[in-house]
């Protein structure tokens, strides 16, 4: 059956591209990859982009918009600790909102983690 197949292909696709990531990021402990991932993909992704280029349909209403994370000046202008600040308390004035309500000090540091070892691709 083609369409069983077709399943069997996706699903080792996935497990495939699972296993990289796991292997691109053994800086972060296990447990938080997944964690930040997802908390990335469900409430960041939308402005931040799925690779954090900030290439988005929702950056195009946003002023100022969201500074693309992969570019070479913004990992030399956001060390973690800024990152974490305005991750929690938001940046007043722009569409960043404070999330320090909404998640926790864990999932702040987790998000924070897989963007910048992920998506940044820097060492911490
Ligand atoms: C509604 C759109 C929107 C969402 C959702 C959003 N952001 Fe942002 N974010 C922005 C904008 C716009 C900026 C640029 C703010 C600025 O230039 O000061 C920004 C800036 C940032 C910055 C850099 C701040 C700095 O110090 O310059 C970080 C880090 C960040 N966002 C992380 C996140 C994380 C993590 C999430 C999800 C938990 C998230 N954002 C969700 C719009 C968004």
């Amino acid at each position: 059956m083609p369409s069983c197949k077709k399943i069997i292909r996706n699903t080792l696709g996935y497990l495939i591209l699972a296993l990289n990531t796991v292997a691109a990021n053994h800086l972060i402990p296990i447990s938080e990859v997944p964690l930040g991932e997802k908390i990335y993909h469900d409430r960041c992704e939308v402005c931040h982009g799925s690779q954090g280029d900030g290439k988005t349909f929702a950056a195009n209403a946003l002023f100022p918009p969201p500074k693309n994370f992969t570019a070479e000046a913004t990992k030399k202008a956001l060390p973690r600790e800024r990152m974490i600040r305005s991750v929690t308390r938001g940046r007043p004035g722009t569409a960043m909102m404070p999330w320090e309500s909404i998640l926790s000090k864990q999932e702040i540091h987790s998000v924070v983690n897989y963007i910048r070892q992920i998506l940044m691709g820097l060492q911490k």
